[in-house]
């Protein structure tokens, strides 16, 4: 059993789009083992690779004590949409109602490469966009009405858990001349 740091908001991996999936090798199957031990321990309802740093098209989603994974999807959205309120474990303690497709058929494979499809509606859905959406480096915030994410990024720059562990530097290493800059 492997747990991961996830990563956090303000973390570039979570901006930068993962590549596709080439090998399905030992490492990827330990991959899928450290995404899944990782979001249960968190706990959370879906965990892909790049929140613990890894930048490969693979998630994992726990939803309705049912685990699953998926590697390198490719998603067909219902028009029929849904809304309520959702979370990220990169963005820790704040959720925000967000409009989703209501149902979601994913194709992709798993981590033998077997071709999978995936058929899911509600949360399981909304998981699936979720994540696939952090293959794409784009987090639920993005997909929030201006009014929302505007209530989301005041939360989350006043969120303790910002900016940190970032150092802060609190004597400046050049000489100021006597100036306070
Ligand atoms: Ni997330």
């Amino acid at each position: 059993m492997a747990i991961a740091p996830i990563r956090l908001f303000g973390d570039p991996v979570l901006r930068t789009p993962a590549s596709p999936v080439v090998d399905f090798d030992k490492e990827l199957r330990r991959l899928v083992e450290d995404l899944t031990d990782t979001m249960r321990d968190a706990p959370g309802s879906g965990l892909a690779a790049p929140q613990i740093g890894v930048g490969l098209r693979v998630f994992t989603w726990d939803v309705d004590d049912e685990l699953g994974h998926l590697v390198n999807p490719r998603l067909d959205l219902s028009e029929e949409q849904q809304e309520g309120p959702e979370g990220c474990l990169s963005i820790p303690e704040l959720s925000f109602d967000c409009r989703r497709a209501m149902s979601v058929v994913a194709t992709g494979f798993n981590m033998y490469g077997d071709p999978v499809r995936v058929e899911g509606s509600e949360l399981l859905a909304r998981a699936i966009q979720h994540e696939t959406d952090h293959l794409d480096g784009i987090l639920f915030v993005d997909r929030l009405d201006r009014e929302t994410r505007r209530q989301a990024m005041k939360a989350i720059r006043e969120a303790e858990w910002f900016g940190n562990p970032r150092p802060t530097i609190k004597v400046s290493p050049h000489a100021t001349n006597g100036l306070g800059l």
